[in-house]
């Protein structure tokens, strides 16, 4: 039997090279080996308050991006969240399941909630990854790929289920997290102790977006942050930038981290930084190539029947769900 592999993203804001290759693309590499299954976070963007207009361009945006990363309809089932009313109702339940404390000790949320104290903070920021383990226990999911950052919210879902079926009968499959050893955290090209985010707090010269023009990217590239040892070695610790573009470039070619050292070896950082600028810009060429040839009406006709397969998974877990706690 086929494992089951699902992730998604949360449609706020465009899509970064970092959602590419710290979950998307670990994602399509394997979407032929697993019963595979990629939604559009949409419920999750709206934890805090969004321009409707935007977020219906976002989830769009999104949509088009998983195709032309290279996620395969015919292999994917590929829908959006909001389409199937389970989550709801499933993240309702495991909200139910978790203590505040548990809650609290989210690093994303103690991360996101810095300095707005408990009146300020939204409680959609708060239960965020309760959601997400209803998301994920829905569909019997085997392997969740995702970044680092997403790390523990998927351990959340291992505790919930653990205590879940402990409590109420055998009812959840124990998913695994997929985590790759190399480009799980990509980091901000300007401020390499922060990751790559869809927004930063500069003017996004520390972001490269799939969708942006060319040159644009390759300056980014080219205005990279590193250090002055000028010695392309991977070092995270003493030179974080550096590191950051050989994880970049490994990822994208598959070349041995090794073997780069050892090719720039000797040479300048201006050499090396214009070679992870060749292969980033063929990237994002060959991605918004395929963006371009996308329609809305092929957009809606695949997560309309991606929607009804998921729905049928989701609906047997989510009953399953219901019986075993007495509310059939
Ligand atoms: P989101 O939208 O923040 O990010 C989508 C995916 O991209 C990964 N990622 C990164 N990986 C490496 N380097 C980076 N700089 C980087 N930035 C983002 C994230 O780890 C993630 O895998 N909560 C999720 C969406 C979600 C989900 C789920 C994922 C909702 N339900 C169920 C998996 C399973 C989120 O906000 O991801």
């Amino acid at each position: 039997m086929k494992k089951v592999m699902l992730t998604g993203v949360r449609p706020s804001g465009n899509l970064t090279l970092g959602n590419y290759l710290g979950a998307i693309k670990n994602f399509v590499d394997r979407q032929d080996k697993c019963k595979s299954y990629i939604f559009i976070a949409d419920l999750h963007a709206i934890t805090s308050p969004k321009d409707p207009k935007l977020l219906k361009e976002s989830v769009e945006n999104c949509i088009a991006m998983y195709l032309a990363c290279g996620v395969d309809p015919k292999k994917t089932i590929i829908f959006k969240q909001s389409d199937v009313l389970e989550h709801g109702t499933m993240g309702f339940i495991m909200t139910f399941q978790t203590k505040m404390g548990e809650l609290s000790r989210m690093t994303q949320f103690k991360h996101k909630s810095q300095g707005l104290g408990k009146e300020g903070v939204d409680t959609g920021l708060f239960v965020y990854p309760t959601l997400m383990v209803g998301d994920i226990l829905l569909y019997n999911t085997n392997i969740v790929p995702v970044g680092k950052d997403q790390q523990q919210h998927v351990e959340l879902t291992r505790d919930l289920a653990e205590r879940f079926n402990k409590r109420y009968g055998e009812t959840f499959v124990m998913p695994d997290v997929y985590i790759a050893p190399i480009g799980n955290k990509i980091l901000n090209l300007q401020n390499p102790l922060e990751k790559m985010n869809k927004s930063d707090s500069g003017d996004n010269r520390g972001t490269i977006f799939l969708m942006e023009d060319i040159n644009v990217a390759r300056k980014k590239i080219m205005s990279a942050v590193t250090d002055n040892l000028n010695c392309v070695r991977f070092d995270e610790e003493n030179q974080p930038g550096i590191s950051n573009l050989i994880s970049i470039l490994a990822k994208i070619t598959g070349e041995e981290i090794a073997s780069i050292e050892r090719r720039f070896s000797g040479k300048g950082y201006g050499e090396f930084k214009r070679e992870v600028a060749d292969r980033v810009c063929e990237l994002l060429s060959e991605i918004q190539t395929r963006y371009k040839g996308l329609s809305s009406e092929m957009l809606d006709a695949i997560t309309t029947d991606g929607a009804k397969r998921a729905r049928r998974v989701a609906r047997q877990t989510l009953a399953k769900t219901c019986k075993a706690l007495g509310l059939d």
